[in-house]
């Protein structure tokens, strides 16, 4: 390890000023005959109305199981999606409410058409102990993404107590997971203890070199944090469209690829920062290319030097993931989020799937600590049968990247401050 890592190695950069000795576990609290609201992460991909993945469920669910068994009546709130305060069709909670009940056929699962109201109130003044109500997404009210008091209020009148298990949404300052915690007692949930348990110990002193591997299409939302990323990690892999925005401020030409020119400058930025930090940016040197994002498209590998005209950039080429296998032998630890190329359409998944099925066989045989995170990313392991011999696996997508960028999430800082308030 160079200086300049053995220097930041000391600087810890997850816990973001936060006390977390101060976040309640629900362990141990006296649930029999209460209203408990717990907001979860149910933003989950729909397909046809049925849920695609389970993954977020089934990891939320010891936490409603634990509540119900323990007498709580279960009060179940999540946004999906982006509707922006107004019912959208896609967005709708009932296909969750439906696989909850699928999942838990011993509970009976009731679903509210409003999160708060009359609809919502009916609901609730109906469960029994041990039942559970998941409402409607909190996100068809405006007051959801202002942090609004009041909606707040309309919220907490449905509960006695109030549980946090969405990590992966505590990035969000909105009222069902902070303002709400200024008027109930608030506590974590399992999943919640264990997210933040889990990234703690693999963040605050990870086994050097650390890589982190950055991937997706959303390369507004994520290059303050690689700005964040590149003063911590020893190598920060780059893929996915956002990789498209490096290479093309590397000089390449890129035919037909999505790229973000506004951000052109920003990257720019993040690879000097790099540099002066002692990080090494990974990006691909060759690619599969296609006219059009179809399966069975038409593809070809070329060099990133050599993107024909019209020919769009949609995974790392063979020669660029034999390179990140070799990067990989070196490192101990692995961060990842995001996908490094379009995997949902085959063939443009296989660089991903590759680059997992290498990170779960140095994992299983010891060699490496691994932590991803991401719905997407998830989604991705687990097509590549990886996602089980990783050290760790996050439901956290945008917390679990802000988090490793030092940033204070507002919900977990309010389940703290609600903590310490009782102290
Ligand atoms: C996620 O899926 O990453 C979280 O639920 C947050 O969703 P958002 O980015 O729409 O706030
Ligand atoms: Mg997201």
């Amino acid at each position: 390890m160079n200086e300049r890592a053995a220097a930041r190695k000391e600087t810890n950069p997850t816990k973001g000023g936060l006390d977390l000795s101060c976040v309640r576990s629900i362990d141990g609290v006296n649930l029999r005959g209460k209203r408990v609201l717990v907001r979860v992460d149910f933003n989950v991909p729909i397909e046809n109305g049925v849920v695609a993945d389970t993954t977020r469920l089934t990891r939320v669910l010891p936490t409603i199981a634990k509540l119900a068994r323990e007498g709580a009546k279960v009060v179940v709130l999540s946004h999906l999606g982006r509707p922006k305060g107004q019912p959208t069709p896609d967005t709708s909670l009932r296909p969750v409410a439906t696989k909850m009940q699928e999942l838990m056929p011993g509970t009976a699962v009731r679903f509210a058409a409003a999160p708060s109201g009359a609809d919502a109130k009916r609901v609730v003044d109906a469960l029994k102990p041990g039942e559970v109500a998941v409402l409607e997404n909190v996100r068809y009210h405006k007051g959801e993404e202002k942090n609004d008091r009041d909606f707040a209020e309309s919220l907490a009148a449905l509960g006695d107590l109030y549980v946090n298990d969405a990590f992966s949404s505590s990035h969000r300052a909105h009222a069902s997971l902070e303002a709400i915690t200024d008027l109930l007692p608030s506590y974590a949930g399992l999943l919640m203890m264990a997210e933040i348990t889990a990234l703690g110990e693999a963040l605050e002193q990870p086994e050097r070199p650390v890589m982190a591997i950055t991937g997706g299409a959303k390369v507004s939302t994520k290059i303050e944090v690689m700005t964040n990323l590149v003063s911590r990690m020893d190598q920060l892999v780059v893929g996915g469209g956002m990789a498209n925005t490096f290479l093309l401020a590397k000089g390449f030409r890129l035919g037909a690829s999505l790229v973000e020119r506004d951000f052109v400058a920003t990257a720019k930025d993040v690879m000097a920062k790099a540099e002066r930090s002692g990080c090494d940016i990974v990006l691909p040197i060759d690619v599969v290319v296609a006219r059009e994002l179809k399966p069975g498209a038409d593809w070809q590998v070329c060099a990133v030097s050599e993107v024909p005209a019209g020919g769009m950039i949609l995974d790392f080429g063979p020669e660029s993931v034999a390179k990140l296998k070799r990067w990989l032998s070196q490192v101990k630890t692995v961060l990842w989020n995001g996908p490094l190329g379009a995997f949902e359409t085959r063939p443009f998944g296989e660089g991903t799937f590759a680059l997992a099925r290498e990170v779960s066989r140095l994992t299983r045989s010891g060699k490496l600590i691994s932590v991803a995170g991401g719905g997407d990313t998830v989604r991705a392991l687990n097509e590549a049968g990886a996602a089980e011999d990783f050290s760790y696996v996050s439901t956290a997508g945008g917390a679990f990247l802000e988090w490793l960028g030092g940033a204070k999430l507002p919900g977990v800082a309010a389940l703290a401050r609600s903590g310490s308030r009782t102290r």
